[in-house]
C-alpha cells in the first residue's frame, strides 16, 4: 500500500490541525508573509483542503468569522515563532509542542545546536503527519521526537519516557489547543506543565478570548472547528497563571497584528478585554 492509500483521513478534533495548515499555506504564498511554512500546503492537500476547501456555509457572517479565525491563526503563529526564538536566545534547548498537529516548526525554523523538540498529540494526526513528511522527504532542523499520547492521559510519563528532562528549562507551546479542552482539563494541563518546568522555562499559550464561544459557536457548522470550542480564557489570565507559578504577559490579536504591520482596520465590536496570546516565564 502507498502512503496515500494508507493515510488515515482527518476527523474530529485533529481535523482542525489540517485546517490550520491550510491557513499557513495561504499565508506562505503572500509577498509580505509573516512566516514561511513550506510543508503546510502538503498537509492541507493530503487532508483534502488544497487547492480548495469543501463548500462551506457562504453567508456573510460565516465568511467573516472564517476570515477572523484565519487571521488569528496567522498572528498567533508569528507570536509563538518569536517566543520560541527568544527562548532559544535565552538558552532554552528543550521545546514541547502540546497538541502539535501539523506544526512544522521543527522543519522550518532555525534551531541552535543541541535543540530537542517534542511533538505531543494523539497517534492519528502524528501518523498522518509522518506519512506526509515521508513523501515530502522533509528533514528536521533539530532533534525531533514525536510522543503519541492523549493529553487527557498521563502524558508527562510518556514525555519523560521519550526523553524530556524536567530538570532543565523547557519552552512549552499550546497553540490552538486549550479552547478544545474543558476547564478542568485546562487546569490539570497547566498543573502538569508546571510540575515539569524548571525555573527559566517559557510558555506560549493561545486562549479563546472572552465571548468568543457565544459569538462563534451559536450557528457554527456541525463539525467545524468552532463547533468544538468549549473553553475561554479566565477574566484575569495574568493572575490565573501567577497562581500556576508563571509570570505572564497577555496580548491581543489586534495589538500584535498592528505590531506586525497587519493592523485590523475595523473598530472592535465590543470593548476588548485581555487578549488570547500569552507569553509566560517560570519563576
Ligand atoms: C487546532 S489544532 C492546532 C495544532 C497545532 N498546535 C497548530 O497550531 O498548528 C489542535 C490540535 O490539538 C490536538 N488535541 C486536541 N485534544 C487533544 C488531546 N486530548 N490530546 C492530544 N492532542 C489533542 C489535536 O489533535 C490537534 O492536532
Amino acid at each position: 500500500m502507498t502512503d496515500e492509500q494508507e493515510r488515515v483521513q482527518p476527523s474530529g478534533v485533529w481535523a482542525t490541525a489540517v485546517g490550520v495548515a491550510r491557513v499557513r499555506a495561504l499565508e506562505t504564498e503572500r509577498e509580505d508573509a509573516l512566516f514561511h511554512d513550506p510543508l503546510a500546503r502538503a498537509f492541507a492537500a493530503a487532508g483534502g483542503l488544497w487547492p480548495s476547501s469543501p463548500q462551506l456555509p457562504d453567508d456573510e457572517a460565516a465568511r467573516r468569522r472564517r476570515l477572523a479565525v484565519s487571521f488569528s491563526v496567522v498572528i498567533r503563529t508569528k507570536f509563538l515563532d518569536d517566543l520560541l526564538q527568544q527562548a532559544c536566545a535565552a538558552g532554552v534547548r528543550q521545546i514541547v509542542l502540546l497538541g502539535a498537529g501539523m506544526d512544522s516548526r521543527a522543519f522550518r525554523m532555525d534551531w541552535p545546536e543541541g535543540t530537542r523538540l517534542f511533538e505531543v498529540d494523539t497517534a492519528a494526526p502524528l501518523d498522518f503527519k509522518a506519512s506526509v513528511l515521508r513523501r515530502e522527504e522533509a528533514v528536521a532542523r533539530c532533534e525531533r521526537i514525536t510522543v503519541p499520547v492523549d493529553l487527557r492521559e498521563d502524558w508527562p510519563a510518556a514525555l519523560a519516557a521519550a526523553g524530556h528532562d524536567p530538570s532543565v528549562p523547557t519552552a512549552w507551546i499550546a497553540e490552538g489547543l486549550l479552547i478544545y479542552l474543558p476547564e478542568d482539563a485546562v487546569e490539570l494541563l497547566l498543573a502538569r506543565i508546571g510540575a515539569q518546568s524548571a525555573p527559566g522555562s517559557r510558555m506560549g499559550l493561545t486562549l479563546g478570548s472572552r465571548g468568543v464561544i457565544e459569538r462563534f459557536t451559536t450557528d457554527a457548522a456541525p463539525g467545524s472547528a468552532a463547533s468544538l470550542w468549549v473553553s475561554e480564557m479566565p477574566d484575569d489570565p495574568v493572575h490565573w497563571l501567577a497562581g500556576h507559578g508563571w509570570d505572564a504577559s497577555c496580548h491581543t490579536i489586534r495589538e500584535r497584528a498592528a505590531a506586525y504591520g497587519r493592523p485590523i482596520t475595523t473598530p472592535p465590536q465590543r470593548e476588548e478585554g485581555p487578549g488570547g496570546l500569552i507569553s509566560a516565564l517560570r519563576r
